[in-house]
């Protein structure tokens, strides 16, 4: 696969605060990886560091071998960013700041195109000023892909945009993806980084806490699952306390909720089905990504602490 990003023990600190510890990761060429974390774990500070805009204390970062801060022009070229605090100034209209952003680099698509894609033809007239918080998100995405980067680092691309509009930003940056590009993509929306990264890193105060495919970060955290349905004959439902991998069985009139772990939904079935019961609706529930990313972050994340400390 060829590797696009690669940062070693990164470290930056701001005064007592260590925002980012000894982090590490890679990100592939035709590779999204995503990078998640609570509120304060350090993402932003990451992401600013290899594009150049902070220098680290500690550590290294290659851009397709080159040092974002011994080589910015080249990482320029090579790095498209849409960043979590961006601006423009205000009176600055849609279609001039594609234009301006797209003549530095001429090797990139026609801004027009991006105007299209991004849903931006209708506004190419309005000031900065006057757009709404979607949709100036939607033009500093389609500034991050003025320069056909090779890389794109995407910090919380889909904050404040409506749910078509999100659906519109996935299909776009897997289209990007397609084309072999790199992308680091900061995220808060779960269901974001299940549908569109192939690895996710997990920060908590600054630290990695897990890193891997979205599958294997819910297998390893989230041994249980559940299976529910409407029994026929609920009060005889002993048996089910039996089933391998049976750790509790919850009944509510006729509703049953059965938890437990491994091939759980296989053999509560076959013990059901073997006792004359054979519920029409029954369904497994399945530990999802964001069961494991709470699991792995904690309930009681760092900045609710300091929040209720406050
Ligand atoms: N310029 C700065 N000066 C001092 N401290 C900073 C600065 N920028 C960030 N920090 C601190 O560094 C830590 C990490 O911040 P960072 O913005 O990297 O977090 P984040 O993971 O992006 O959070 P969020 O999800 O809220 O965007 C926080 O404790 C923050 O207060
Ligand atoms: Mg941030």
């Amino acid at each position: 696969m060829g590797t696009a990003v690669r940062v070693r023990g990164l470290r930056k600190q701001y005064g007592d605060t260590v925002a980012v510890n000894d982090v590490s990761f890679e990100v592939g060429k035709g590779e999204i990886l995503g990078l998640l974390g609570p509120n304060g774990s350090g993402k932003t500070t990451t992401v600013e560091c290899v594009l150049g805009l902070r220098r680290a204390d500690r550590g290294e970062i290659e851009i397709f071998g080159a040092d974002p801060r011994r080589e910015p022009a080249k990482v320029r070229r090579l790095v498209g960013s849409q960043l979590q605090d961006s601006a423009l100034p205000d009176r600055i209209k849609v279609w001039e700041a594609l234009r301006l952003f797209s003549s530095l680099s001429p090797h990139g698509p026609p801004w027009e195109l991006l105007l299209d894609e991004w849903g931006l033809r209708s506004r190419r007239t309005t000031a900065f000023g006057d757009l709404s918080g979607g949709q100036r998100q939607r033009l500093f995405v389609a500034l991050a892909l003025v320069n056909d980067p090779r890389v794109v680092i995407l910090d919380e691309m889909t904050t404040g945009l409506d749910p078509a509009a999100r659906r519109v930003a996935w299909e776009l940056v897997e289209a990007v993806r397609e084309r072999g590009t790199a992308v680091l993509l900061v995220t808060h929306f779960m269901d974001e980084a299940a549908r569109l990264c192939d690895r996710v890193v997990v920060l908590t105060a600054g630290r990695v806490v897990a890193a891997g495919t979205p599958a294997e970060l819910v297998a390893a955290q989230t041994r249980s699952s559940t299976v529910r349905f409407t029994a026929r004959d609920p009060d005889d439902l002993d048996y089910l306390r039996q089933v391998a991998g049976v750790a509790r069985v919850q009944r509510s009139r006729d509703r049953v909720e059965v938890t437990g772990s491994g091939p759980l939904a296989a053999r509560v079935a076959h013990a059901l089905v073997s006792h004359g019961e054979e519920p029409l609706d029954l369904r497994i529930e399945l530990p999802s990504l964001e069961d494991a990313y709470l699991t792995l972050t904690g309930t009681t994340a760092g900045h609710l602490d300091a929040a209720r400390r406050g």
